[in-house]
């Protein structure tokens, strides 16, 4: 199917209906302060506007710019970040933050191209950025504003094709208006979030139902078509939960991979493997409920064991035991709380130990 010439309306009809109908509660919106609008696009990424208002005032609070979140360290970053979900994201942050104050003298670029450089800002953010605080007129394209796009235009060539998708931004780019891009791009991303949903979007509000090709045909929910799924893949692991009086014993994870630098239980690849290192222990071991944990690219199972330690425990022998595991500390659990730990973990925590 190929998308028929651009409604050139499109433009002061959403800019129109932003200026009524647009989110302009939301702490960010009007904002054009870089540090402020970068980071509510990097937490709204892949996450809902109701899940990041907390995280993004607590945020503001302790680094309330971009040189006190270059100057923090990475654990706390995380350890704010912790329950957002996509840990890459804040990691790229950090890094971003110092790119800023050590090669930019602490201001951002000022232009889309340049912030497109940083770590962490894709063409789309970077664009979002520019068009918020410099008035730039320039494209974003992050997942609700193909939707509302390809059904406006009808377009429903395959975005899974680099040069389909490489289309698409050309033509969000032909319908950018001359002026108020702000107002149009905020706009372009309350109707995606709102009235033009994924399923059973409400056309009979929508500001662009006149001209929306995929209304006249009946079928909005049929754009935009992406044909490669995703192969998911599924995992299994045990973790051992090891206490000893009040403290846990945790595990940095690697700076890269799943959960990257946030603080987890030590991983083992099956119960059999756990069970094993804990033959000689003290103390009682109990399986805990299986917990399922959806990341992106895969399905984990998790086999939690709590371990109990004796309170007697010498300290040789509390050694000993450390010895058969992966490198970590002891930490008191109310402190753990506070650390950079992946939901899951933290859900254990917070509902306690098997009693
Ligand atoms: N999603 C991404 N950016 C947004 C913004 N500025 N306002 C609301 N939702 C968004």
């Amino acid at each position: 199917m190929t998308a028929r010439p651009l409604p050139l309306n499109l433009a002061p009809t959403l800019i129109a209906w932003q200026r009524v109908h647009g989110r302009h509660s939301l702490p960010w919106v009007g904002s054009r302060d870089p540090y402020r609008v970068w980071l509510s696009e990097i937490m709204l990424q892949q996450t809902q506007v109701s899940a990041v208002l907390g995280y993004y005032e607590r945020f503001l609070e302790r680094f309330p710019d971009v040189a006190a979140l270059a100057a923090a360290h990475q654990d706390e970053v995380l350890a704010l970040w912790s329950g957002l979900g996509y840990y890459s994201r804040a990691r790229n942050l950090h890094r971003c933050a110092q790119v800023v104050v050590d090669q930019h003298g602490g201001r951002f670029p000022g232009h889309s191209v340049a912030l497109a450089d940083l770590p962490g800002i894709g063409r789309s953010t970077a664009a979002a950025i520019a068009a918020f605080c410099f008035d730039e007129r320039c494209a974003i394209l992050d997942g609700n504003v193909k939707r509302v796009l390809t059904r406006a235009l009808g377009n429903g060539d395959d975005l899974a094709e680099g040069r389909h998708e490489r289309a698409l931004w050309q033509q969000a780019e032909a319908l950018l208006p001359a002026q108020d891009i702000a107002a149009y791009t905020q706009g372009l991303m309350d109707l995606g979030a709102s009235l033009c949903s994924t399923r059973r979007p409400a056309c009979d509000a929508c500001p662009l139902a006149s001209l929306c090709v995929a209304r006249a045909e009946g079928q909005p929910e049929a754009y935009p078509v992406k044909t490669r799924k995703l192969k998911r893949g599924q995992r299994a692991h045990a973790l051992l939960w090891l206490d000893h009086k009040d403290s846990v014993w945790l595990v940095q994870r690697p700076q890269t991979g799943v959960w990257a630098g946030l603080w987890a239980l030590p991983e083992f690849e099956s119960d059999r493997d756990l069970w094993d290192q804990a033959r000689d222990w003290p103390g009682v071991g109990r399986p805990m409920p299986t917990v399922q944990h959806a990341l992106t690219h895969f399905d984990w199972t998790l086999r939690p064991c709590h371990w109990l330690l004796p309170d007697s425990l010498s300290t040789a022998h509390r050694q000993q035991v450390e010895n058969g595991l992966p490198s970590g500390r002891w930490v008191m659990r109310e402190q753990a709380l506070s650390m950079g730990l992946p939901t899951p973990i933290r859900r254990l925590f917070e509902a306690g130990p098997p009693r």
